[in-house]
């Protein structure tokens, strides 16, 4: 069960002198319960990328799939797949109406014909994966903190029972204590099966938390696979305006005094090797 763009090409503003190629030729896929981070450097595509795959944007030429039947918005199942496949907005709490966070939640399911004690069990399901005190039901949406703003807004997502959850920058603006709790969040929301694709420029968090990466650049992908194949890729083949993580400049600088370990290495792994090569030069 996984979801698919094949080779995807975009083209905004087709037969217009101001036509802009912003995908030209793009496949990826991701499986349910796999994180998948989509990098590049601004304006590679990866909005626009993120807007194709619950079908907001209808590519110019290739297809996506979910669970193996091709969709477009035009067809009977294009309902079916917007359920399946729940879209978070980049800053998405600039798009909240309601007056509290519990009619936030509730407004897509609602929509959906589901009512009563139904529907507040799926508000309140949907606010705990979101990582998100329940106890924020009956709060207006404007007077959360930053980092609850962010979950109240993907509950509004998660409140669809979605099979793939798409993120477009979802950390972005948050301190490190809120990034480090929305990615435990990420994670926990994979290990129940669920598909994240997670928009980030945020080479830290794909390279050290995500499953596999796909890297945008100009519109075409420059590399995919799991974060140690990206990182080596990357070292040798630098994208501009795409900064690699101190963690993965360190285990190059490591590998440079003859130390072996993953580029994708985290830092009690770094530790533990600087240890070994330590022990065996005291020997
Ligand atoms: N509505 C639009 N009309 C015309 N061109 C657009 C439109 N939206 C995006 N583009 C162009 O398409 C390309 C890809 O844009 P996109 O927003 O997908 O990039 P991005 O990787 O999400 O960038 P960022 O990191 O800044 O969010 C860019 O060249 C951009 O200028
Ligand atoms: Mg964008």
């Amino acid at each position: 069960m996984s979801i698919k763009a094949v080779d995807i090409r975009y083209i905004y503003n087709a037969g217009t002198p101001s036509a802009v190629t912003a995908l030209d030729g793009i496949s990826i896929e991701a499986g349910r319960g796999e994180w998948l981070s989509i990098v590049g450097h601004t304006g590679s595509g990866k909005s626009t990328l993120a807007q194709h795959l619950n079908l907001l944007l209808t590519p110019s030429s290739g297809w996506i799939s979910i669970d193996g039947a091709t969709v477009t918005p035009d067809s009977r199942s294009a309902r079916e797949t917007r359920r399946k496949v729940g879209l978070v907005f980049q800053y998405p709490e600039s798009q909240f109406f309601a007056e509290t966070v519990r009619e936030e939640i509730a407004f897509a399911p609602s929509n959906w014909g589901v009512a009563g004690d139904t529907l507040d069990a799926c508000v309140y399901d949907a606010a705990l994966a979101a990582g998100l005190s329940p106890s924020a039901l009956g709060s207006n949406p404007f007077s959360l903190s930053g980092g609850e703003r962010r979950r109240a807004a993907i509950a509004s997502v998660l409140s669809m029972k979605p099979d793939y959850l798409v993120l477009d920058e979802p950390t972005a603006g948050l301190d490190a204590s809120g990034v480090r709790g929305l990615t435990a969040t990420f994670r926990e929301l994979c290990s129940k099966g669920m598909a994240v694709i997670h928009v980030t420029h945020d080479m830290e968090i794909a390279i050290m938390m995500s499953d596999r990466i796909a890297v945008l650049e100009h519109g075409v992908l420059a590399v995919s696979g799991t974060p140690e194949r990206v990182a080596e890729y990357l070292s040798e083949h630098p994208v501009k305006g795409l900064v690699m993580p101190a963690s993965v400049r360190f285990a190059r600088g490591l590998r440079e005094r003859g130390i072996r370990v993953p580029l994708a290495s985290s830092v009690n792994v770094m530790i533990e090797a600087l240890e070994v090569a330590r022990s065996h030069r005291e020997r």
